[in-house]
């Protein structure tokens, strides 16, 4: 039988509840979950991309179908390569919409790679990792908003400033 196995991209610099939450109800739907970080941009970020990758491999570690892994360049060219039937994204709000169905469109239209909208929990409308690295980097309390070792990872980060 056919592994339906469908990607969650993303910078996840770092991965927060929001994330999680669409990653979890992805895992419930569908045979396999690649949460997949994307390296384009990720010199620039406050985590470097293996420190992305081992914090969603921890916050992720109880879901048997769910895997990471990273990609550059082109996100459909990732789906061709490993099997990928369909991408998952969250939307939070209908300000992310136009941007999203521009991105899914395209993507549609260069190799024919399905996007799946989910709708985010509304607990979690409102939270982007700009938002998380903002409040942590001015001392804000960012627990509701993030796993437990994320938090731990930015109070270290921030502690002691890193590379990434
Ligand atoms: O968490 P983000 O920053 O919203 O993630 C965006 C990401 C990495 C999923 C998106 O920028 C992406 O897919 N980049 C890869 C380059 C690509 O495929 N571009 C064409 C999209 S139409």
């Amino acid at each position: 039988m056919r592994v339906h196995r469908v990607v969650c991209p993303g910078s996840f610099d770092p991965v927060t509840n929001g994330h999680l939450d669409i990653i979890r109800r992805a895992a419930r739907l569908h045979d396999e979950v690649v949460v997949v970080v994307g390296a384009n941009r990720a010199k620039h970020g406050m985590f470097t991309v293996d420190e992305r990758v081992a914090m969603l491999e921890e916050v992720t570690s109880d879901l048997p179908n769910v895997s990471v892994g990273t990609f550059r360049g082109l996100l459909v060219e990732y789906c061709r390569a490993h099997g990928v039937s369909a991408i998952v994204k969250g939307l939070r709000a209908v300000s992310d919409f136009e941007y999203e169905m521009e991105m899914a469109q395209m993507n549609y239209r260069l190799a024919e790679i399905e996007t799946l909208f989910m709708t985010a929990n509304p607990l979690y409308s409102f939270l982007r990792s700009s938002r998380v690295r903002e409040i942590a980097t001015y001392g804000g309390n960012v627990s509701s908003l993030v796993p437990a070792p994320v938090e731990a990872k930015l109070r270290a980060r921030l502690a002691a400033p890193g590379p990434g």
